[in-house]
């Protein structure tokens, strides 16, 4: 049984829908008939303009064979760098600081390895405990491959609650050792989003070089990276910016590092107008498009182009505001309705907006990985992570106020009736 003051929150939503200036956009994705998805910050659904750039590039190749290179539209040879230019703006960036290319954890070691240069007296790479697991993979090997000891040289900074970072602890670390620091821009699990901007301008003063993983925060948040003084950032087209499964992912270098000799050079990156002469000798292309290594998947890379035209014309502004409007609602109906026994939910993810990223991650302390797969039965797709979170996140493209009213509602009738009692308590490999 709903609650009365749960049934008035449904006309605060419907309200919201109908003053809602993204509603437009909602009808370009190919939504998932019958199902409210919650899960853009894993895998933004299809635009139906990803999939028409995806045919035509296919049609291109059809009629054009190899030509497609140079005659293509637009030429497949240029596609990284002008899909790139286009992405520049989502993340405060110049035209020729960012690239498409690679995926996500390959742009990694491009960057790192050039980037991370060890002594014997600063060596430290500092990263942090709540970051995504293969960036610390990628930054332990990293270190290794220095011939450094990853128990000495990758220092991760630690989280007092296991949910979120203090920049102040952070900035601590950065000690005379450190040389090079790694941070996720929002974290994936409780969505809390750095301070980038102190973060980078702490870095600088010390000499230190700072990149960040945008993956949870590019498309769904404005960023200013090369007026901030970010060094380097990577991050994937697949989540917010809706460019489909394995989708190439983009990277950024700051214009004062044009002209450094990429550690992991490819023919690809090489200076673009001189790049079939076929010299044995690197020359780096000018700009972030030296740290690409190989071809391009263009059928991929057309994708993201496509997805991106939404993205631009929405625009980050309001996006954001959205996206925040959506994540407060969905915040207040746990915390009014759902926090108390029997129910037991918590927020993970800071209540200010300025802190928080585009999800929101819903702690049950001791069923949220078989309440995620009562509310997947219930055709709600959030997805879970361990130990207690399930994420929650309603993308502003595609996300209707009803949509987040309608997950409270269904959260209520999986507790009220102990639904996650029928799913095993055996995890899945993938959640
Ligand atoms: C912060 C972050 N970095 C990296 C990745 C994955 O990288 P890749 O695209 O190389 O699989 C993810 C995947 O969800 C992520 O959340």
């Amino acid at each position: 049984m709903l609650n009365s003051s749960l049934v008035s929150e449904e006309k605060f939503a419907l309200e919201m829908d109908s003053m809602d200036e993204l509603a437009y956009y909602r009808k370009m994705f190919h939504l998932l008939p019958g199902t409210i998805y919650m899960d853009g910050n894993s895998l933004g659904l299809c635009p139906k303009d990803a999939e028409g750039s995806i045919l035509k590039a296919l049609e291109e190749w059809k009629q054009m064979g190899i030509r497609g290179w140079m005659e293509g539209e637009p030429p497949w040879f240029e596609m990284s760098e002008r899909v790139g230019a286009k992405a520049a703006s989502l993340v405060g960036a110049r035209s020729d600081e960012v690239v498409l290319t690679g995926t996500t954890t390959v742009n990694l070691h491009a960057l790192v390895s050039t980037f991370y240069h060890p002594t014997p007296e600063r060596h430290v790479i500092l990263a942090d405990e709540l970051n995504f697991p293969t960036d610390i993979y990628a930054l332990g090997s990293q270190v290794a491959l220095r011939g450094f000891d990853r128990e000495k040289s990758l220092r991760l900074v630690r989280s007092s609650e296991g949910r979120s970072l203090d920049e102040d602890e952070i900035i601590k670390e950065m000690t005379p050792d450190v040389c090079l620091v790694l941070l996720p821009s929002v974290l994936y699990r409780s969505g809390q989003l750095l301070d980038m901007e102190r973060l980078t301008s702490a870095a600088r003063e010390r000499g230190i070089i700072i990149g960040f993983d945008c993956s949870h925060s590019a498309g769904a948040i404005p960023h200013f990276l090369s007026d901030w003084g970010v060094d380097f950032a990577f991050w994937c087209s697949y989540k917010y910016m809706n460019s489909g499964p394995g989708s190439p992912a983009f990277l950024y270098v700051h214009r004062r590092h044009f002209g450094t000799m990429p550690a992991m050079a490819g023919w690809f990156g090489y200076e673009k107008s001189r790049q079939f002469e076929m010299n044995l000798e690197f020359i780096p292309a000018l700009s972030a498009g030296a740290w690409q290594i190989s071809s391009p998947s263009i059928l991929g890379s057309a994708a993201v182009g496509g997805a991106l035209k939404i993205t631009l014309e929405a625009g980050l502004d309001r996006i954001r505001e959205k996206s925040l409007a959506l994540t407060s609602f969905f915040m207040r109906l746990v915390e009014t309705y759902l926090s108390k026994p029997p129910y037991g939910f918590r927020i993970g993810t800071p209540g200010e907006p300025e802190r928080r990223g585009g999800h929101v991650a819903l702690e049950h302390p001791t069923e949220a990985m078989r309440i995620n797969e009562a509310l997947i039965a219930r055709n709600v797709i959030p997805d879970f992570r361990p130990p207690d979170v399930i994420r929650i996140a309603p993308a502003a493209l595609y996300t209707t106020f009803h949509d987040v009213w309608q997950v409270a509602v269904h959260l209520k009738g999986i507790m009220d009736g102990r639904e996650y009692e029928r799913f095993s308590k055996e995890r899945k490999a993938v959640s």
